[in-house]
């Protein structure tokens, strides 16, 4: 099932608003998104799939409904689908950090949401786009560190950002969200050469079919030297 990570568009806001609001508790207004994706056009990405269903024309009810993970009816305009066949599985919204009231010496980049679609987890969607936004915060928006929050219930998030991309914990925020719920805020130093997607594609390593050769006529000629 391969799936694609790519910047995202002006078309693919309808996509990540209703990916938001599967997947999150905190929703935005669109103007939200669109003010993302205007202000910070290169910081914010999108996962997604051509396989399975060819899209809400061909797909049945069951499948959208699958694919939105809610009740859903077989219109041409179905929120899962960015265009017909192009299914959008997650998404990373990224910006810069521009509120005045966390003035900060350091140009610093901030994650605004993250989220995959239930039957693409576990399978590394959301660590491919928070490397992608991380580098592009740090390359085209020259953003010294990034910041974010998590829910202290959120063991996944809390896993993938602490564990996997090695963000610290700043500080516990007290009822940072709506319900009540803490916050940990977190922080990450960027280095633009370390987060080169490049250090992070894997089968970059492969069989070393030369050094195997060697080997062989390193033997070879150990064996006709000893005989
Ligand atoms: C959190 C979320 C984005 C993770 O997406 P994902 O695509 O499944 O994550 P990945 O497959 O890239 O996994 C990244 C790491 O997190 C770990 N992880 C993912 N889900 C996990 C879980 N439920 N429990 C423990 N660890 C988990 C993975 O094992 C992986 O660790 P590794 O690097 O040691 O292998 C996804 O669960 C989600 O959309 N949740 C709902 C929305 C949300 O909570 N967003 C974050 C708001 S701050």
């Amino acid at each position: 099932m391969p799936v694609t990570i790519r910047r995202a568009t002006i078309e693919d806001m309808l996509c990540m608003q209703n990916a938001n609001l599967n997947n999150l508790p905190e929703n935005y207004l669109f103007k939200y998104y669109m003010y993302h994706i205007l202000s910070w056009p290169e910081a914010s990405f999108v996962a997604t799939t051509t396989d399975d269903v060819g899209g809400p024309a061909d797909a049945t009810l069951e499948e959208l409904a699958a694919c939105c993970e809610g009740p859903v009816s077989a219109t041409k305009g179905d929120p899962c689908y960015v265009r017909s066949g192009e299914k959008l599985v997650g998404y990373v919204l990224a910006k810069m950090n521009d509120d005045p009231s966390q003035p900060s010496e350091a140009l610093t980049g901030h994650i605004t949401s993250l989220s995959v679609m239930r039957t693409y987890r576990r399978m590394g969607v959301a660590e491919k786009l928070m490397r992608q936004a991380l580098f592009a915060l740090s390359e085209v928006y020259r953003a010294e560190q990034v910041s974010l929050h998590v829910r202290q219930s959120n063991r996944a998030a809390l896993h993938l950002y602490r564990d996997t991309l090695e963000f610290e914990v700043l500080k516990v925020e007290k009822s940072y969200y709506q319900d009540g719920e803490d916050a940990y805020a977190m922080k990450k130093t960027l280095d633009t050469e370390a987060l080169q997607p490049a250090n992070f594609q894997r089968g970059a390593e492969q069989d070393d079919l030369d050094s195997d050769l060697l080997e062989d006529l390193v033997r070879e000629g150990v064996a006709e030297v000893e005989a």
